[in-house]
């Protein structure tokens, strides 16, 4: 099944909670927000439900996020179910860290692949700075219990904002080359409506990969790419692979296989879309599994989202871009 550019439909990422207890200044700054009503929130079984038909049309790769997804009380059900999924090869959790140290060895047994922590600085004012709550020290913690937990492999996923942590782009470098971790470094979105993006915070992939080569000689690490949102690059010393997800400056629309699901059951095929297709009336009237297959097979071969490749060709034709222009979903409900 391939959408309206021939992409197919690989992997699914499902928010299970829109509540986080961090607010990063790029993702969610506000204290009050319309938050998603408890009974809106798809439970695990509804949630197994949709991912079972997912995988029937082709999906391998599960990955769960929020928000932060560990506030959702016994996660580790959820990811067994998802695990003994019938196709799902893949099972990976995306989480701010917080409390993952005393969830990793359960969830490890429960099925759990791997993780993927969001870390941006490894210095506590700039972590407070972007998190604006929370400690560096619980994070740590979580990511010290997840490599003992054997999720592997672990990545860490670094936004780069100019004046606040990109002058720790090395030291986080040599924390995961310390650690067998992969640092992936993120060019900072327009994602949302509430980040105050502007194009004088992003950092570019060329500039990150300029301070590194100052201190480190490094080369392409030679595995193909495939749909992966990062570009994969290996120490030339062999102490460390890193990467870069260069959304901004280098799109990576045409390779997009990724669906979204947020936690009250809408459908997303696209990071930067207005709304969602929303699947929880079919699954709370009664609608049978064909009947959310043909729908969800039709929302996939209608797609022709390619917002990033969209904003690059505004912003390179000199016409102007407005990230507000168009109505876009907060990242805290979609996860990454
Ligand atoms: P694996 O390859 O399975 O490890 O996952 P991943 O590379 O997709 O990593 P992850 O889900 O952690 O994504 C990392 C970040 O890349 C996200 O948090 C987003 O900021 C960005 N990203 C991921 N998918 C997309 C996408 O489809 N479009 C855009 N523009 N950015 C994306
Ligand atoms: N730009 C880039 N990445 C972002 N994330 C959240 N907001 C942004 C943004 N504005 C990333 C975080 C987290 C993942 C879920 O999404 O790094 O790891
Ligand atoms: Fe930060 Fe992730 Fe929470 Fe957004 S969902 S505020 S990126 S920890
Ligand atoms: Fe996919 Fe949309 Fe991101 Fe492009 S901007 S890679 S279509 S999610």
């Amino acid at each position: 099944m391939i959408d309206r550019h021939g992409r197919p439909l690989d992997d699914l990422r499902i928010s299970v909670t829109d509540r986080c207890n961090f607010r990063c200044t790029y993702c969610m700054p506000l204290e009050r927000y319309d938050w998603i009503e408890r009974s809106e929130i798809l439970s695990f079984e509804e949630i197994r439900r949709v991912a079972a038909v997912f995988a029937q049309l082709g999906v391998r790769k599960v990955r769960v996020t929020g928000g932060e997804p560990l506030l959702r009380v016994d996660l580790e059900s959820l990811v067994r179910m998802l695990a003994e999924i019938e196709g799902i090869e893949d099972t990976c959790l995306t989480t701010n860290g917080s409390l993952l140290a005393p969830k990793a060895e359960v969830l490890k047994r429960a099925g759990l692949r791997r993780v993927t922590v969001s870390l941006d600085s490894l210095r506590p004012e700039t972590f407070s700075r972007m998190a604006q709550r929370g400690s560096l020290e619980n994070v740590l913690d979580g990511i010290d219990a997840a490599l003992s937990a054997s999720l592997l492999p672990l990545k860490l996923n670094v936004v780069v904002e100019r004046g606040v942590n990109d002058t720790e782009i090395l030291d986080l470098l040599e924390f995961g080359r310390q650690r067998g971790i992969v640092v992936r470094f993120i060019e900072y979105m327009d994602v949302g409506t509430v980040n105050q993006w502007s194009s004088s915070k992003l950092v570019s992939k060329a500039e990150i990969l300029r301070r590194i080569r100052q201190a480190h000689p490094f080369e392409p690490d030679g595995h193909p790419r495939g749909s992966a949102p990062a570009q994969r690059f290996r120490l030339s010393d062999g102490s460390g692979v890193f990467g870069v997800i260069a959304s901004v400056t280098e799109p990576f629309c045409g390779a997009c296989t990724r669906a979204r699901l947020t936690a009250d059951g809408r459908l997303v095929t696209c990071l930067f879309s207005a709304q969602g297709h929303d699947l929880k009336r079919l699954l709370r009237s009664g609608g049978t599994d064909e009947q959310l297959r043909r729908r969800i097979a039709a929302i996939w071969r209608s797609r022709s989202d390619r917002y990033s490749e969209q904003r690059l060709e505004a912003i390179s034709s000199g016409s102007g871009y407005s990230p507000l222009a168009v109505q876009k979903i907060e990242m805290i409900s979609l996860g990454g």
